[in-house]
């Protein structure tokens, strides 16, 4: 599959026969069960300022938290309980304590028996490695965007080059790894979600993670139209054909821009996994990447999953 053979998926084939296609392949590789990541939204402190979100440095309206080793194993436990089949430990990027995340994994990954991703941002070689040690199997990390100049202006001070190495070294120290990319930024290209495709391809991404841009209003494109959900599950039809065997998530920024259908159009669309927040509720507001961000919970997931006619191992409280 060459770049013209993805151009011509995203934009000319009908959406009806995209869509049986990308089921078609789902089927095959992935067949009917719905993975459940966990999310715990550990963090929301952040020293980096992407132009798009509303948690970066900049920006003084949330109140920054970090949870306590206690409160994130006990939100381990209830996804654990619940059903999730992995984890998901995710921050902004900040000077995490390596030595205490090290620890909060290998709580999760040896008492819980369920695998760690973690969504930190970048950090060095040695605290990966150090989190691989301690258990952590997976690490998602976004390139965001393939075009190298859109990227450059919306990360002031960082390069998609950089990016791209961090999701390299993350490979090469054996930890599965997932990138993503956003839909409709300010500035992008629709030609250049190719691109996007193409380079997770390249990376052999066994993740990857596409929702549409979603203005926040705190921040310096708080003002601009967001992505669109019909593009975003397009995009996500021809991640199936283009890979495979990659977990591709229904996400929650899809939710946001389609509360009604958006997880389970995901799904139908060639998406294989949901992320339910379990972040505590005491937190949510301030974890504020863009405005109103639709919380999936495990009630919601089991409701897109059944109407996707799929299976799944969640359990609601007795
Ligand atoms: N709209 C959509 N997604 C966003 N993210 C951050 N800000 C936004 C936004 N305004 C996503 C990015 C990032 C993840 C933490 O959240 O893809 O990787
Ligand atoms: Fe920080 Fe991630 Fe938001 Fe960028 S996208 S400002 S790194 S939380």
């Amino acid at each position: 599959m060459n770049r013209s053979d993805i151009l011509t998926l995203l934009f000319e084939t009908p959406t009806a026969e995209l869509r049986e296609r990308a089921q078609e392949v789902l089927a095959r590789e992935k067949g009917r069960h719905v993975f459940t990541r966990g999310l715990i939204e550990f963090s929301n402190v952040c020293r980096r300022n992407c132009l798009y979100c509303g948690l970066r440095a900049a920006n003084s309206h949330p109140a920054r938290y970090v949870l306590s080793r206690e409160e994130i194993l006990a939100q381990a436990a209830l996804a654990a309980a619940r059903g999730a089949d992995t984890i998901v430990l995710q921050s902004g990027e900040y000077p995490v304590s390596a030595v205490w995340l090290a620890e909060i994994i290998e709580r999760i990954s040896k008492d819980l028996r369920l695998p760690v991703t973690l969504s930190v941002g970048e950090h060095s070689r040695a605290d990966y490695a150090l989190w691989r040690e301690a258990g952590a199997a997976r690490y998602l990390i976004k390139h965001e965007t393939a075009d190298p100049d859109l990227y450059a202006r919306l990360h002031p001070g960082w390069t998609l080059a950089g990016r791209v190495a961090h999701l390299r070294t993350l490979t090469e120290l054996g930890y599965e790894t997932g990138t993503g990319f956003m839909i409709g930024l300010p500035g992008q290209r629709p030609e250049s979600h190719a691109d996007d495709i193409l380079l997770a391809r390249e990376l052999h991404a066994a993740m990857c993670g596409v929702g549409p841009f979603l203005p926040q209003k705190d921040t310096p494109l708080g003002r601009y139209p967001g992505g669109t959900a019909e593009l975003t599950l397009r995009v996500l039809s021809v991640l199936r054909l283009a890979l495979p065997w990659a977990n591709l998530p229904a996400t929650t920024a899809l939710a946001t821009a389609d509360p009604a259908k958006g997880q389970t159009e995901g799904l139908l669309a060639g998406a294989n996994v949901l992320m339910p927040s379990f972040t505590p509720v005491s937190v949510r507001e301030d974890y504020t990447l863009y405005d109103d961000k639709n919380r999936v919970d495990i009630a919601g997931a089991i409701r897109a999953i059944e109407a996707a006619g799929r299976s799944h191992s969640l359990k609601l409280p007795d």
